[in-house]
């Protein structure tokens, strides 16, 4: 089985426990993060917005009550996390569709917006990821994308670690019931980019004003990056040249 299909796996084997798991792990700021992230996406009231590898669908439903008169869908490839996520739906403005997040099933620019949360480091090409993100939406619309990341300060970093690499496993073995897949996610950390340099991702795929902000003095961290209003002609053969365009 390929990457994709052991990390799909192991998402279904957690879906059931996988809410609980996460506020126990998090003492629960793990909601307040999300609300955070759509903040920043500040979508309208009527906006047609994406929320990938959406799990199961607590900011898909955070993003449907920002835009009550507008549509989300939330996608993500695990089976299991979207019958949870659906069982836990009563709005009427969501739809959750079966799909991996490297090759969606929508048109282009046909987003106002797009979410992902604590799933980046999962993708097997991140880069490939946001090429994707970028090409189904909008024109001037924005992704933001919250996720783990390295904290700058040596000694904050060194504490965080004890804490995930040491308390979270045993935590997933105890209420999670999957100690194999807890000792995964932390070290789904160990080879992703940093702040910066995923920053300088998202630029590389064509997203404008990429930037972040740290939460947790930088134990999580908020991307955001607008796909270009419109591309001036040297531009538009320059993200050719790289493959975004
Ligand atoms: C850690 S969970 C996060 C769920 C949710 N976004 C949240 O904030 O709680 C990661 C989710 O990403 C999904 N996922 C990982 N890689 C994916 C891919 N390539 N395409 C679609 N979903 C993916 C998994 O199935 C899982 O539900």
């Amino acid at each position: 089985m390929d990457k994709g299909g052991v990390v799909r796996e192991m998402f279904d084997r957690i879906a059931r426990r996988y809410d609980l798991t996460n506020s126990v792990m998090t003492a629960g700021i793990d909601a307040s993060w999300r609300r955070k992230a759509i903040d920043v996406l500040d979508p309208a009231v009527d906006a047609r917005l994406l929320d990938l590898c959406c799990g199961t669908g607590v900011m898909t439903r955070d993003l449907a009550s920002r835009t009550p008169n507008g549509h989300v869908i939330g996608v993500d490839f695990s089976p299991v996390m979207l019958e949870v996520a659906r069982a836990k739906n009563s709005k009427s403005n969501i739809e959750f569709v079966q799909a991996d997040a490297l090759h969606l099933p929508f048109e282009n620019e046909s987003f106002d917006g797009a979410t992902m949360g604590f799933s980046m480091r999962n993708l097997v090409d991140v880069a490939e990821g946001l090429r994707e993100i970028r090409r189904v939406l909008r024109p001037g619309a924005s992704f933001v994308n919250l996720e783990i990341s390295k904290p700058p300060n040596l000694v904050w970093r060194k504490m965080f670690y004890l804490h995930f690499y040491g308390v979270v496993p045993l935590l997933g073995r105890i209420v999670g019931g999957d100690a194999a897949a807890y000792r995964y996610l932390p070290q789904s950390l160990v080879n992703f980019p940093d702040a910066d340099r995923l920053a300088g991702m998202f630029a590389a795929a064509g997203f404008e004003h990429a930037r972040y902000i740290r939460l947790l003095g930088g134990i999580v961290t908020i991307h955001s990056g607008m796909r270009p209003a419109s591309v001036a002609v040297a531009d538009s053969g320059r993200l050719e040249q790289a493959g975004v365009a």
